[in-house]
């Protein structure tokens, strides 16, 4: 029996690449996509170009607690086990000048990047729980660096509009803020679902050239850089190959709550949240270590709680 693997923003870039490779692999793909028509031409294509038939395209928006409830409704009706759950889909508006809130009154970023992720996967644990050897994959980014500054700290008094109006708004860093809240999420519910036998990893996703459309949706000045970028940045497929590795590989088997670089190389946390600052040069320098915050126990217990607290609501009906 084919694994079915559910990968969000299926439609564009690496996720596309993605769906591409788990289909060609012989695995049934589900492309969870904002918007069915546009993504409609795009399963279309990945079902001529795989020759696999089994692509699903369902709608799923995932700054939106209504749509994943919808989504995962729709799912449990069709599908009794997950093997595989990929969050590839991100918001990052480079040149955004306005803080946005999500429907459910949440940070945009934070909604799409983290909570709607925590939510998918806790009411997918049960179908998770049926796979031989189920796995999740988190979408990071190098931009967690930052956080080797020991005054970078996510803006966890601000996830629902409490200093939008005094607070200089600054769409990257909050990108940058829930990229790690999402590589903390991921070590914390690796912790969590060991017992399950469900394997929880996230993926330092470097530099990947951006799509016609992800670049006609950034600001004039962003879209010039990108379009500089992107000769020298790597294939969306590069990544795609990654994420079938961690997901499916044996080297990979005994590999859980870690970050893995773009080179595929299991990442070392540094050995404090304020380096030396000749160790601070050999961890920038590096791509193999990541930031001292992400080990501390308050930042990762501040995550799990908002994002428990946040979706309280919808998963206590669950019990
Ligand atoms: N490309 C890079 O250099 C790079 C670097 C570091 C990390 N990453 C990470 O890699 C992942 C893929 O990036 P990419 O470069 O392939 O970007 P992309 O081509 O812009 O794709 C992003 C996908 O996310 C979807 N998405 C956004 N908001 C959504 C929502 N609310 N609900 C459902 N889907 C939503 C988009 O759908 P729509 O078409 O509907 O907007 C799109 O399919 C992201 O997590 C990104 O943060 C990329």
């Amino acid at each position: 029996m084919s694994r079915i693997v559910i990968i969000t923003g299926a439609n564009s870039g690496i996720g596309k690449a993605a769906a591409q490779k788990f289909a060609l692999e012989g695995d049934h793909v589900i492309m969870a996509c904002r918007s069915i028509q546009r993504s409609r031409t795009i399963q279309q294509a990945l079902i001529r170009n795989t020759g696999n038939n089994d692509i699903t395209l369902m709608q799923l928006d995932i700054s939106s607690f209504a749509s994943i409830q919808q989504f995962v409704q729709q799912f449990t009706e069709r599908f009794e086990q997950l093997d595989l759950l990929i969050h590839n889909a991100a918001y990052l508006k480079h040149g955004e000048p306005r803080y946005l809130l999500s429907e459910d009154d949440i940070e945009l970023s934070f909604a799409t990047n983290v909570v709607g992720p925590y939510l998918l996967t806790q009411l997918l644990l049960p179908q998770l729980g049926k796979a031989k050897q189920p796995a999740i994959l988190h979408a990071c980014t190098t931009n967690i660096k930052h956080f080797f500054d020991p005054k970078r700290q996510i803006e966890f008094d601000n996830m629902r509009g409490e200093y939008a109006n005094q607070r200089i708004f600054n769409s990257y860093k909050l990108y940058g803020d829930s990229k790690m809240a999402l590589f903390l999420l991921t070590i914390k519910l690796a912790e969590q679902v060991k017992e399950q036998r469900i394997r929880v990893n996230a993926l330092q996703i470097n530099r990947v050239k951006l799509s016609p459309e992800t670049i006609a949706n950034l600001s004039a000045r962003y879209r010039i850089l990108a379009r500089l970028q992107n000769p020298t940045s790597q294939p969306p497929s590069s990544m795609a190959d990654l994420y079938y590795d961690i997901c499916t590989s044996t080297n990979y088997r005994d590999i859980n709550g870690s970050l893995i670089n773009h080179r595929g190389i299991v990442m070392k946390a540094a050995t404090s949240e304020k380096p030396h600052p000749f160790q601070l040069i050999r961890y920038l320098t590096s791509d193999q270590y990541y930031p001292a915050y992400a080990t501390n126990r308050t930042y990762l217990d501040q995550v799990w709680d908002f994002c428990e607290q946040a979706t309280d609501t919808i998963l206590s009906k669950q019990i």
